[in-house]
C-alpha cells in the first residue's frame, strides 16, 4: 500500500477536510520523460489546455488553446516555460500506465473510509510555474494528490455564503469551466494547505477552492468521483434548478440522504433521461495553440 489516509477517515470523509500522504512522488511515469511519454499516448483531442492573461483588479481570463502537431516533449517543455495548465481528464481510462496508480488511490479511499468511490475519473494536471487557478466548486468529490511540485490550496466551506445555491443549480447544469464569484474577505475562513509532493487532500462535497503554483511546475492528481451520497446531493441540487428555473420556487438545499432529498434525485434521473445529450453546455471556443518557437509558447488563433 502507497496511500496513507487517517485513521478516523471513516467517520470524518464528507463532511471534514482529510490529508493523505502516498509515495507515487518517486514514480517515473511523472518525470519529465514520463509525461512526455504519457502526452504522446493520450488522445490530442482531448487534452484539454488553458492560459491565464491577468486582467485589472486582479483577475484573470481564462483562455483555451489546442497543441495538434507538437510532441509530447514540446509540451513538456511549453509547461516549463510558459503560464499554462493541461488536464488530461480521465486519464486512468485513457492510459493504460494510469490505470493501476488510480487504482491503487481509489482503492485506499475505499478502504479508509468504507464508501465505494463511483464515476471514477482521475485527471493527470500539469501545470506551469505560478499558475493561478480561480474560484470554483466541483460537483463531484475530489481527492487531490500532489506528485511534483509546490502548490498553495485554499479550501473554503460549502455554504451558502461562499458558494450559494442558484450557483450551485447552475454549474450542475452547465460546464466545470465556470468560476464562483470570489471576494477576497472569503479567505479569512479558508483552510489553507501547502501541497508538496507525497500529500494529499480530499474535502467536503462542493467546497469552494483556489489554487496558487509555487515557482515550479506542477504535476497533480485530481481524482473525481461520487460516492451514494454525493450522487443523490448532485442529483437533489439538479432538481432544485428545474424548480427554481421553471416553477419559480426557491427550493433549499438538501442535508444529507433523507425522502426529500431521494425523492429529487429520482427526478433528476429520469428527467436527464429525456434530454438531448449536451443539452445546454457551454464549451469554451479554442482561441490559441502551442508554438515552441513562441516565447511564452502561447499563439493566438485568428489573430
Ligand atoms: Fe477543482
Amino acid at each position: 500500500m502507497t496511500v496513507y489516509w487517517p485513521d478516523n477517515a471513516k467517520d470524518a470523509f464528507g463532511h471534514e477536510i482529510l490529508r493523505a500522504d502516498h509515495q507515487f512522488e518517486d514514480s517515473e511515469l511523472f518525470s519529465d520523460d514520463g509525461l512526455a511519454h504519457l502526452l504522446d499516448l493520450y488522445p490530442r483531442s482531448a487534452l484539454d489546455i488553458w492560459t491565464f492573461e491577468s486582467r485589472h483588479q486582479g483577475g484573470t481570463l481564462a483562455q483555451k488553446g489546442r497543441a495538434p502537431r507538437m510532441s509530447g516533449k514540446d509540451i513538456v517543455d511549453a509547461v516549463k516555460h510558459g503560464h499554462i495548465w493541461l488536464s488530461l481528464p480521465c486519464a486512468n481510462h485513457e492510459l493504460e500506465d494510469l490505470k493501476p496508480v488510480a487504482d491503487e488511490l481509489y482503492g485506499s479511499l475505499e478502504t479508509a473510509t468504507g464508501r465505494r468511490p463511483m464515476k471514477r475519473e482521475m485527471n493527470l494536471l500539469i501545470s506551469s510555474p505560478n499558475v493561478e487557478v480561480g474560484y470554483h466548486l466541483d460537483i463531484p468529490m475530489v481527492a487531490l494528490f500532489q506528485v511534483r511540485g509546490r502548490k498553495r490550496l485554499w479550501l473554503y466551506p460549502p455554504e451558502e455564503e461562499f458558494a450559494p445555491a442558484e450557483h450551485v443549480e447552475h454549474l450542475v447544469h452547465i460546464t466545470r469551466e465556470e468560476d464562483l464569484p470570489y471576494q477576497a474577505s472569503f479567505d479569512e475562513k479558508a483552510r489553507v494547505f501547502e501541497l508538496a509532493p507525497g500529500m494529499g487532500v480530499t474535502w467536503p462535497q462542493l467546497s469552494p477552492h483556489r489554487v496558487r503554483n509555487a515557482k515550479c511546475v506542477n504535476v497533480s492528481l485530481s481524482c473525481e468521483f461520487m460516492t451514494t451520497a454525493s450522487l443523490v446531493n448532485a442529483n437533489a441540487i439538479y432538481t432544485n434548478a428545474f424548480l427554481r428555473q421553471n416553477l419559480n420556487l426557491s427550493p433549499k438545499a438538501q442535508n444529507g440522504i433523507g425522502p426529500a432529498a431521494l425523492g429529487k434525485a429520482a427526478f433528476a434521473s429520469l428527467h436527464k433521461a429525456m434530454q438531448p445529450r449536451d443539452r445546454g453546455i457551454a464549451h469554451t471556443p479554442i482561441t490559441f495553440e502551442l508554438d515552441p518557437s513562441i516565447e511564452t509558447c502561447v499563439k493566438p488563433l485568428w489573430a
